[in-house]
């Protein structure tokens, strides 16, 4: 049962106006996602330091950040820009930074604001150092840290970890501290292995900062996050913030993971049916990979649900039908249990609600999403920071 309501009465004449495929995000459960993460992390005593990269909505930020001086975390400079102009102050942009970047990072700089940025080799710690000395600026600068071989970062106990750091500590930069991002945890199944996987990730990140303090490096920050670790630690100490995305919308991959059931997944995609096959009992919807994306996250998980699930307008999920394929601009669904599809009962004209695989990923084919509050009864439009 996913009992959702994506809209009420009062909204209905809106609702049933809307032009489809749309992105439409249930309020009340998105609120709830946030307030959850925010209270846990909080509780264990680090700042909560939601990534912006999920939503990079200007009309969400009031919900994600309970003031304009709180932590966020951006994976583009067009959403750090966009914070900026909205008056927010304490950016981290969380991607290896590029020396082209640093123009229109120290443009931001000058505005009074701090954005901070990420390197892990000794090339980015001197072409910044380069540039800070050259245009007479500081730029804020984080190490990253590999926690479990998922991605870029530098192992705790690499001797490049305290050279780089130095680099930037003696330089023109401005160092830190310590970022690492557990990536690997979206690969684990069941809670013990997510535990274990949060543990890790806050172990090589202090570390990583207790060898740095040893060769007498300062080290400010240590941030750690992802949204399955970010719902499985258990002891912060020592750790300064946690940063996660995906936990503001959910999706289908951190249900299969376990973090979430399907009712708190707060943003679905509207769809219309467009078409029978009763032949070959296929559902034609005007969702494709242009509306859903082409993320195949779950492909990998034991319960794999193609390009998504269904759920019918009230709410209700249509158990064993899922999106099967899809074309730009065509879905294709089909039952994938023992029971026959009767296209019958989804008339031409009909609408349905697709739950994504992967939300940053479906949220990112939508320039705007249509914003429901079935409690305020309010319906609003965010508009999506589209680029980079
Ligand atoms: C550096 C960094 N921090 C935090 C996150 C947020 O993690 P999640 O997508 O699991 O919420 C990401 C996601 O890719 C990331 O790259």
């Amino acid at each position: 049962m996913l009992n959702i309501r994506y809209f009420n009465k009062s909204q209905s004449d809106t609702y049933q106006a809307l032009d489809t495929p749309c992105l439409c995000v249930d309020k009340q459960t998105f609120l709830k996602n946030l307030m959850h993460l925010r209270t846990r992390t909080e509780a264990l005593g680090a700042s909560l330091r939601p990534h912006f990269k999920t939503v990079r909505a200007a009309e969400a930020l009031k919900y994600l950040l309970p003031d304009s001086s709180s932590p966020i975390t951006v994976s583009t400079l067009k959403e750090a820009e966009a914070l900026i102009s909205e008056g927010y102050t304490n950016v981290i942009y969380a991607v290896g930074i590029s020396a082209a970047k640093l123009k229109r990072i120290k443009n931001l700089q000058h505005k009074g604001q701090t954005i901070r940025v990420l390197a892990d080799t000794p090339e980015q710690a001197n072409q910044v150092n380069l540039f800070c000395e050259e245009h007479r600026c500081s730029v804020p600068v984080l190490l990253e840290i590999d926690c479990d071989g998922h991605r870029g970062g530098i192992r705790p106990d690499d001797p490049l970890l305290i050279d780089i750091a130095q680099l930037l500590h003696t330089g023109a930069a401005d160092f830190k501290g310590v970022l690492t991002h557990a990536g690997e945890s979206y690969h684990c199944l069941n809670p013990d292995a997510l535990r274990e996987a949060a543990a890790n990730e806050v172990k090589v990140a202090l570390d990583a900062a207790a060898r740095l303090r040893a060769a007498n490096i300062p080290c400010e920050i240590v941030s750690v996050g992802s949204t399955p670790t970010a719902h499985h630690y258990e002891n912060l100490d020592g750790i300064t913030e946690v940063r996660a995305g995906v936990y503001s919308f959910f999706d289908l991959v951190m249900k299969g993971i376990g973090i979430c059931e399907l009712n708190q997944i707060a943003a679905t995609v509207a769809t219309t049916v467009i078409g029978h096959n009763h032949e070959k009992g296929w559902l034609f919807v005007d969702a494709g990979w242009m509306a859903l994306s082409g993320d195949r996250g779950t492909a990998q998980q034991p319960h794999d649900c193609g390009y998504g699930l269904v759920a019918d307008e009230t709410g209700q999920l249509l158990e064993g039908l899922q999106v099967s394929s899809v074309n730009q601009e065509h879905g294709i669904l089909t039952m994938v249990n023992d029971r026959q599809l009767k296209p019958d009962d989804f008339p031409i004209g009909s609408r349905l609600h697709i739950l994504p695989n992967h939300a940053c990923a479906t949220a990112a084919m939508h320039s705007k999403y249509h914003v429901f509050d079935t409690q305020a009864e309010t319906y609003e439009v965010w508009n999506r920071i589209q680029g980079w």
